[in-house]
């Protein structure tokens, strides 16, 4: 059975649940009440900001009824009533264990299968397409087969989830060799592993490339888990693993006419409590970093040598060769891609696009609750 007391100010609401209290703020149930002027039906937005809330906002009573609690907040004089679920759900009255890598997510090296699905099945089974999507929430990237060896075919397989993202690349791009060309992507040398665009703030959070034709020798595409890349860099140098996370780097292009994109963020970057949030790291695209003090530098380029290292470590890459009408997906925020060489016999022709990893989360999370 529970129970719940107030504080003598009336500032902390205390549940006390089989013989476990947990605590609540009067400020912090207020703002959350769930009664329909504070919050909208339908949409379920906050109607009140913090203005409407008193500076010396208190609980003067509480009580339980059933499977929820009651609070009558002073000055106000107003009720509101919290199921037990909803408090349990919510509740921070604990020290979080923050960890490197963000919860859901599951780094992998060379040994990890490559998650795959095939079209036709995910245009028609719902828990299909879930199943390939949380893949790529996972393991931030999948493959997909069975799609239209043909152009445009990449923009249905976005159709599944969201929508492309446009830039000045276009609303999609076509990597093949080219003469002249404003990219090194678009010559048949071999490309580190790298992620797409850090010179974008945002950059683009998903990156989708299909196949059209793939007849070069060579061309294979590799995938490279850059969460799985700094967890061993902070296992093996966690002074160069700070250097890379705390000072930013800055990334530049200027590759065509009318176009200069720059940013100035870190290579490894972490949210305020130290967890993974986005790896950026492409040398052909890296500026001059000069965020970095005097004192420093020469160890933030020993850290720099370690990382890169780690991200061309062959045990670290899953690899695959696209054949005609097959795509891969990558989390352009996590996992970095890259190709070999490939040669001027016979052909090779991939488009690219841009989507947005939010959307992708959001459909993903609308099929888990559907299913
Ligand atoms: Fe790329």
């Amino acid at each position: 059975m529970a129970q719940v007391s107030v504080s003598e100010d009336g500032s902390v609401l205390t549940l006390e649940q089989a013989g476990k209290a947990t605590r609540f703020h009067a400020v912090w149930l207020r703002d959350n009440a769930l009664d329909p002027e504070t919050r909208a039906v339908g949409n379920g937005q906050r109607l009140i900001t913090m203005a409407d809330i008193p500076g010396d906002i208190r609980v003067e009573a509480a009580s339980v009824a059933g499977d929820t609690v009651t609070c009558r907040f002073a000055p106000e004089g107003k009720e509101a009533v919290f199921p037990l679920d909803w408090l349990n759900a919510h509740a921070y009255d604990t020290a979080p264990e923050v960890l490197l890598v963000p919860d859901g997510i599951e780094t992998w090296d060379a040994g990890l299968p490559v998650p795959v699905g095939d079209f036709a099945t995910l245009q028609t089974s719902e828990p299909a397409l879930r199943d390939w999507l949380a893949a790529v929430a996972r393991f931030g990237f999948a493959k997909v087969t069975g799609l239209p060896a043909e152009s445009g075919a990449l923009f249905q397989l976005v159709d599944l989830f969201g929508y492309v993202r446009e830039t000045n690349y276009g609303r999609h791009f076509e990597v093949r060799a080219e003469v002249n060309p404003t990219n090194l992507a678009y010559t048949g040398l071999g490309l580190q592993a790298h992620t797409d665009n850090p010179y974008r703030d945002p950059v683009p959070t998903l990156q989708i490339l299909s196949c059209i034709e793939n007849s070069c020798a060579g061309g294979d595409s590799m995938v490279v888990d850059g969460f799985r890349a700094a967890e061993r860099l902070r296992d093996e140098m966690p002074d160069g693993f700070e250097l890379l996370s705390q000072h930013c780097a800055r990334f530049d292009y200027q590759g065509e006419v009318g176009v200069h994109l720059s940013s100035r963020r870190p290579m490894i970057e972490l949210s305020p409590d130290g967890q993974l949030q986005q790896i950026r790291f492409n040398s052909r695209s890296a500026a001059p970093i000069t965020d970095v003090p005097f004192e420093k530098m020469a160890d933030y380029y020993v850290a720099y040598r370690r990382f890169a290292e780690i991200i061309d470590d062959l045990d670290m890459a899953v690899e695959f060769k696209l054949q005609p009408g097959e795509a891969f997906i990558v989390d352009n925020t996590r996992v970095m891609h890259s190709r070999r060489a490939f040669s001027g016999a016979g052909h090779r022709w991939l488009q690219g696009c841009y989507a947005d990893k939010d959307g992708l989360l959001s459909k993903l999370s609308t099929l888990e609750t559907t299913a």
